[in-house]
């Protein structure tokens, strides 16, 4: 059994959309903020009621993306590798990342600065295995670095989709061996990918992706995510899980939903809901001899 899941969050108190650093983000189109955060607000409950401890991190003025504590950096067991964000203007939150993830008890490990990596954004595990996305945000080679540091292996694959700059924004790990994606994010390669290292993969359509669907938090069984994806929430009550729905539109503005809105402070690799095998199978394939 895993212990209680642990997530960190950083209310909205300063977000807003200040400048433009992906393809979602529009200066004209602003943020209503009584609505961010009574969203925020009812995603952190969702979780907490569904068995999270939440931990929150202060918002920085000024920092206005802080809200995305995905980007923080990638833990693994008491350790952190800190994001190295590509954009100077999220370049700020570094040093607040830095300094709390010190205070909190972690080891604290700082790529070189000319290594773009944007943390659990574009670096997740599914099972043992590290999957991690490059081109827009990280480089293929800080992956390289991270999977050193934490020692386990890593799966890079490119980014294709400059809508879906962030890995979380297009792939979802829900349990070792099961995971969501959207395939027009990726090339044939990272595709194929993908297939070969993850038995049960689920396809996730270009409208229910625009709607963040593979940007969901998983806290056991429970998956949340932003509204609008009906057809995979299905396919997740199929497969034994137990999907949820809360308006994220707000944070959308940004290109960002309920995934990025949490960073797990027990590892990304605890994410994943550890299936009782004598409860229900959810693969699809026959299991391994
Ligand atoms: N505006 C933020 C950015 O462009 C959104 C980050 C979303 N985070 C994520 N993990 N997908 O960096």
């Amino acid at each position: 059994m895993n212990g209680q899941p642990h997530l960190l969050m950083c209310p909205p108190q300063y977000y807003g959309i200040e400048y433009e650093i992906n393809p979602w983000m529009s200066r004209a189109r602003q943020v209503d903020h009584d609505l961010a955060k009574q969203q925020w607000e009812s995603l952190h409950r969702i979780v907490t009621e569904r068995g999270a401890r939440v931990s929150l991190q202060s918002p920085v003025q000024g920092l206005p993306d802080m809200v995305f504590t995905a980007n923080a950096g990638l833990v693994y067991g008491d350790m952190v590798v800190l994001s190295r964000f590509r954009h100077p203007q999220r370049q700020g939150e570094h040093a607040e990342n830095s300094r709390w993830f010190a205070q909190h008890g972690f080891t604290v490990f700082d790529l070189a600065p000319e290594m773009y990596f944007e943390g659990a954004g574009d670096a997740l595990f599914c099972g043992e295995t590290l999957f991690a996305g490059y081109r827009s945000r990280s480089d293929m080679t800080s992956h390289q670095k991270v999977a050193e540091l934490v020692g386990q292996s890593v799966l890079a694959m490119e980014l294709v989709d400059p809508s879906f700059y962030h890995l979380d924004t297009c792939f979802c790990p829900l349990a070792p061996g099961v995971a969501a994606y959207y395939p027009g994010a990726f090339d044939h390669y990272g595709q194929q990918v993908l297939k070969a290292g993850i038995e049960t993969l689920i396809e996730v359509s270009r409208d229910e992706a625009q709607a963040f669907a593979c940007n969901a938090v998983v806290v056991g069984q429970v998956v949340v995510t932003n509204v609008g994806c009906p057809r995979f929430h299905h396919t997740l009550r199929d497969h034994g899980f137990i999907p949820i729905a809360t308006p994220l539109g707000e944070f959308v503005k940004a290109g960002g939903s309920a995934k990025c809105l949490t960073l797990r402070l027990d590892g990304e690799e605890a994410a994943a809901w550890r299936m009782d095998p004598q409860l229900k199978v959810v693969t699809t394939k026959p299991p391994r001899s």
